[in-house]
């Protein structure tokens, strides 16, 4: 289905992978999908590996991007990771607020949306990850529970600063789960989040924002999930992990 929005596909390798594995997983994607020019393809490895991703793809048709990153700057930050640091490694894109860094790192809305505003005063284009747990889907306030995360994430960015970021809906319940939200539940909630970036921002930027959907993509659902009309991309955990389960998900995808 055509969309005025470009199809953007992240892949979030998480904590996985060494130096080697890493190259040759991007050397191996950048040799499938040379040809593919409707979806910007990101790939996000460990901090440790951005340097010879980035190295291994620089005339390619694959960015990079890293997977948090500190909001303060350089500086007396200790185990901290810059902005400028990122962008020194050609690295274009930051994934912010991840639900396991919520749950694990205790990561609050107000923190990312201070390390959105780091992100793009550095150029780097944040993926900012929202998303409600299964107890709140079932108690049936999906809604506020995301429109909360969105507004309190998104707090303090401009119109053009939002129109930048990408916006990911990731249902925690479908995160390395297998249970994939239908593509009704999806584009439900996607809908919903444009909303919300028109209450915020106006429609012009709420019709150009482009929200992804992220929770078991694979292969086989992403074609439903995509052409969704306000599903625009999919940030991708376990099937990003091997050559082959991407590029059949991206090239399902077109
Ligand atoms: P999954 O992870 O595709 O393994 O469910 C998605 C994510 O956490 O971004």
């Amino acid at each position: 289905m055509e969309k005025d929005r470009k199809l953007i596909i992240a892949g979030n390798w998480k904590c996985n992978k060494t130096v080697a594995e890493s190259v040759a997983l991007v050397t191996d994607l950048k040799r499938d999908l040379a040809s593919v020019k409707e979806v910007d393809i990101v790939v996000c490895p460990a901090f440790t590996a951005l340097d010879a991703v980035s190295k291994a793809t620089p005339d390619s048709n694959i960015r990079v991007g890293a997977q948090n990153m500190g909001e303060n700057g350089y500086g007396a930050f200790t185990g901290e990771i810059a902005a400028g640091m990122l962008r020194d490694l050609s690295v274009r894109y930051v994934i912010l607020g991840h639900s396991e860094r919520r749950e694990y790192q205790r990561e609050t809305d107000a923190i990312v949306a201070r390390k959105a505003a780091a992100a793009h005063a550095a150029s780097l284009i944040p993926i900012v990850c929202v998303g409600e747990t299964l107890g709140e889907r079932e108690a049936n306030i999906t809604n506020e529970v995301v429109e909360k995360q969105v507004r309190g994430s998104l707090a303090g960015l401009s119109a053009e600063q939002v129109e930048g970021t990408i916006v990911a809906y990731e249902p925690v319940w479908a995160i390395g789960t297998g249970k994939t939200a239908s593509s009704a539940q999806a584009q439900e909630v996607h809908a919903f989040i444009r909303k919300v970036v028109a209450s915020l921002h106006g429609d012009a930027v709420a019709r150009r924002v482009r929200i992804q959907y992220g929770g078991s993509v694979k292969a086989s659902n992403a074609r439903e999930l995509m052409s969704q009309p306000d599903i625009d991309g999919a940030l991708v955990g376990g099937a990003s992990l091997e050559a082959k389960s991407f590029v059949d998900l991206i090239k399902n995808s077109i």
